[in-house]
């Protein structure tokens, strides 16, 4: 070989050094861990998602948030999973003032305080007996989702999480003028400091499966297609985010994450001052959950190397639910 040469090798050479240059960071504090919380009874494994839970509001819940935060996961994602019986057709357990998810923020904001960030899931899929995440009509003998109707449900849904104590409300039902529905009736019942997480870029995915069993909230016909966004698309996603900063997103998020690392690269790039975070969604998890069962992958490795792609993308929060398991494997070192 001539002389003299790069050497591209000799930042590589030992974990000491590629430490030192390491261009991604991955730290507990980047990921918000979502939570499945029902009403009452025991905690439930949730069969698609190993590892995950249903937890009723009580005792059980405020065990598990604690030994999160222990680990330095302090940022909470609450989902609501109701039994059948307790749906309708309008969806009015996800804005009940005494419904699932405001009693778990009550219960989590007066157990630990400001030592956690919470933030409320606003759809209302999860409550609806058709599974749709709004307010289903019909006309010319085709049902389809009114839109102004259901972000009117979804601005009442964000005041009253606002009110049992969210510090950010994350509409993810992608009805058009959610933000500004919902911004307009936080100021107006005084809730300035409740901040956004827009789900602005979701995509229609078949990555959502195992959430769906977890929530029992897939659509009982059709599909979501005429309002998540088409997978085939990457510049829409700017036209989405645009319009929810727009209309007041404090953060945006882009969602699945690993099939769509292409558009938090695109929205990084567009759009750098606004902190963007991305959802690993529950059919990214289980499939490495059911790859590494069956001894084909390594889980801490490939659990970690997906989380760094994640953020090397361009994400600065990550939805996960593998962040205990990746709190206490970042603790270990890295593998890389
Ligand atoms: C509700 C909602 C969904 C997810 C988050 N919020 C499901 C859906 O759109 O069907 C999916 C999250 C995941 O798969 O982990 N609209």
């Amino acid at each position: 070989m001539q002389f003299p040469t790069v050497r591209p090798r000799r930042l590589r050479a030992s974990k000491l050094i590629r430490d030192a240059v390491a261009e991604t960071s991955v730290d507990p504090s980047d990921f918000i861990y979502p939570l499945f919380v029902k009403p009452r009874g025991e905690p439930e494994p949730i069969s698609a998602m190993p590892g995950q839970y249903r937890w009723p509001v009580g005792e059980p819940l405020v065990k598990h948030v604690e030994e999160a935060v222990a680990l330095g996961v302090n940022k909470f994602i609450l989902f609501g999973v109701l039994p059948d019986e307790l749906k309708d057709a309008v969806g009015s357990g996800g804005y009940d003032p005494e419904g699932v998810v405001p009693r778990a923020l009550r219960l989590l904001r007066e157990a630990f305080g400001d030592k956690v960030l919470l933030f409320a899931d606003v759809c209302l899929c999860e409550y609806t007996d058709h599974g749709h995440c709004g307010v289903v009509k019909e006309r010319r003998g085709r049902w389809y989702v009114d839109n102004d109707e259901t972000i009117k449900l979804y601005a009442k849904e964000a005041v009253v999480y606002a009110d049992a104590g969210a510090d950010f409300v994350a509409p993810s039902g992608m009805m058009d003028g959610q933000v500004a529905e919902i911004r307009k009736a936080l100021d107006a019942h005084g809730f300035y400091d409740v901040g956004i997480m827009a789900y602005s870029a979701k995509y229609a995915s078949a990555f959502y499966g195992p959430f769906r069993v977890a929530a029992a909230s897939a659509p009982k016909f059709g599909d979501r297609r005429t309002y998540q966004m088409d997978p085939r698309n990457a510049y829409e996603a700017l036209k989405e985010v645009q319009l929810d900063l727009e209309e007041g997103a404090d953060i945006v998020m882009v969602k699945p994450a690993l099939a769509y690392l292409d558009v938090i690269r695109l929205v990084k790039s567009h759009f750098p001052w606004v902190p963007l975070a991305a959802y690993n969604v529950s059919g990214e998890y289980s499939l490495v959950k059911a790859a590494a069962a069956a001894g084909y992958v390594d889980e801490k490795t490939i659990t970690l190397e997906i989380l760094f792609a994640i953020r090397r993308a361009g994400a600065d929060l990550i939805l996960t639910y593998h962040a205990l398991d990746a709190a206490r494997w970042l603790k270990e070192g890295t593998p890389f």
